[in-house]
């Protein structure tokens, strides 16, 4: 369905005349913060996809990239076989609703000036939806699929409350009926029964509207609960891809081992593989592997990146060792 390939970015000091002038007085020395440094994944229509990573891993710029709201420096992504710089003003239109992303922070990602129900009928008119008074009626119902009273759409954004907001923000993304939806932490900021009730939401949705979902976290063990592949990322680059029901059954990726461990000892941190290190600076990233400093199997061969490569039908693993 979704195809992106080679996908790099680094973001600079800004651009322009001004971030020249920057980088020349020495204020960004070491060329930005790359983001993603080469990354190649596939979503295939129909399948949930999770994209776990520690924070800074490049999840969301990744994941924006898919949709087409950020572009990449280097790379392609492919829709339906298409290139999304070779479509035309209507086809990205119509891309554009297909696939909707669901913004990490659901606070920021509504407009405060805007009633619930307002906020849900621009992108209906936008993509001229209904008329007037259908649109109306198309925002009670999506207030009642996500659970929530359809007389809330007069109140604004802050009025509700967090797993409230969640849930608008599933609605405006449901409401252009879209083919995948790229759901950013879709429950990181909320309690856990909360978080339960979204994600279940986000299930059902999926089963009764056949979505295709990519469902970006830093949960490994929330993910695999959900997830039919995972790709795991680290410093800009993806680690691994596995399918769901050979996570844990592997020689993993000594990095996917460590997450791995802490996801499925989350409740006996004793048990738990404690890496030590930091994550690697994206400004200066290492060369080679970039989990080589921390990889306790790390050798001369890691100073050389190593490639994603498939190893068994549907399992890919960037480790030189495996
Ligand atoms: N607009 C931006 N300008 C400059 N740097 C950015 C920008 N967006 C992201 N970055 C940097 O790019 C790197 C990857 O960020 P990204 O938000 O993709 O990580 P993430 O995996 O989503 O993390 P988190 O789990 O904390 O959400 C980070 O070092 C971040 O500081
Ligand atoms: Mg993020």
């Amino acid at each position: 369905m979704l195809k992106a390939e080679g996908i790099r970015k680094t973001f600079r000091e800004g651009s322009g005349i001004m971030g020249e002038l920057r980088r020349l007085l020495g204020r960004d020395p070491k060329g930005g913060v790359k983001a993603i440094r080469g990354v190649s994944l596939d979503v295939r229509r129909g399948e949930i996809l999770g994209l776990v990573g520690e924070s800074g891993s490049g999840k969301s710029t990744l994941g924006r990239i898919l949709c087409s709201i950020l572009e990449p420096d280097q790379g392609r992504v492919l829709f339906d076989g298409k290139d999304l710089k070779s479509l035309g003003k209507k086809d990205i239109f119509g891309f554009r609703r297909k696939v909707q992303f669901m913004f990490q922070d659901p606070a920021a990602a509504m407009d405060p000036r805007l009633s619930a129900g307002s906020s849900l009928s621009e992108g209906l008119a936008i993509h001229k939806m209904g008329n007037r008074r259908e649109r109306k009626e198309m925002v009670g119902g999506l207030l009642s699929e996500v659970g929530l009273d359809p007389s809330l759409a007069t109140r604004y954004p802050h009025q509700f409350s967090g797993g409230q907001r969640q849930r608008l923000c599933l609605a405006r993304a449901l409401s252009l009926d879209p083919e995948l939806l790229i759901a950013d932490e879709p429950a990181s900021a909320l309690d856990v029964s909360v978080q339960a009730q979204i994600i279940n939401l986000l299930l059902e949705e999926k089963k009764e509207r056949g979505l295709t979902l990519v469902i970006i976290s830093h949960d490994l063990a929330l993910v695999s609960y959900m997830a039919d592949r995972i790709a795991i990322m680290y410093g800009g680059l993806i680690m691994e891809i596995i399918p769901r029901d050979l996570l844990g059954a592997l020689d993993h990726h000594p990095y996917v081992k460590a997450l791995w461990a802490s996801a499925e000892y989350q409740d006996d941190m004793s048990k738990a593989l404690i890496l030590d290190g930091e994550p690697p600076d994206p400004q200066n990233p290492p060369e080679g592997c970039p989990f080589r400093p921390r990889c306790p199997e790390a050798q001369k061969a890691c100073e050389e990146e190593p490639p994603l490569k498939e190893d068994r039908p549907g399992h890919l693993s960037a480790c030189h060792f495996r």
